[in-house]
């Protein structure tokens, strides 16, 4: 029951990807660097490959990355309110080192979001007004992530029960179990 619980959850997430309005196709990822400041923010879920690493799309100039490369764990969580059911994971994440394989995706995404990963100054740079953005005209500041779940808790409130199950990722697969709510 708990095995299938995750399954539904992680059929659902690879839906929400390609629906431009499902809830779960926007999630917020907070990641902590070695000062043990944490940092959250939202992010768009691009792709579940092989059904189970989240792939994500960011501006390798971000302090995100400056948190993965000093601590490659990241927090990450879905939030459904329509069934009022939240899924957090704890996360590894892998950067994608493959130049053909960041500018094979590059080519196919629209130009109106390739605009978000072409800012000419660093994420973050203090400007004048927003209309003074200045783009690059090259995509060498785009890169691709991918996050490996390594445990996930999914929380369901509902009546008379809310349901809550934790899931490790064993050598046999997810193992889950009901815990209190
Ligand atoms: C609706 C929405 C979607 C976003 N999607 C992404 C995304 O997919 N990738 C990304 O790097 N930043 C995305 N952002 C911007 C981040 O939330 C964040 O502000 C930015 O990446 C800088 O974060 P950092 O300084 O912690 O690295 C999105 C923001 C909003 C409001």
């Amino acid at each position: 029951m708990t095995k299938k619980m995750l399954t539904n959850i992680f059929a659902e997430i690879t839906h929400a990807c390609k629906e431009k309005n499902h809830p779960y196709r926007y999630f917020y990822m907070s990641s902590c660097g070695l000062n043990g400041h944490i940092r959250q923010r939202t992010m768009v879920l691009r792709d579940v490959i092989d059904g189970q690493f989240l792939q994500v799309y960011t501006d390798r100039r971000s302090k995100k990355m400056t948190h993965i490369n000093e601590h490659n764990e990241v927090s990450l969580l879905f939030f459904n309110p329509d069934t009022l059911t939240q899924i957090t994971m704890v996360a590894y994440v892998e950067i994608e080192k493959d130049k053909d394989e960041l500018q094979k995706k590059w080519e196919t995404i629209p130009d109106f979001v390739k605009s978000d990963y072409v800012v000419s100054d660093i994420p973050g740079t203090i400007i004048q007004h927003p209309d003074q953005t200045q783009y690059n005209d090259h995509s060498g500041n785009f890169t691709i992530l991918y996050f490996i779940p390594e445990k996930i808790e999914i929380l369901q409130i509902k009546r008379p029960n809310n349901i809550r199950a934790s899931y490790e990722k064993t050598n046999f697969g997810w193992e889950g179990v009901y815990i209190t709510p």
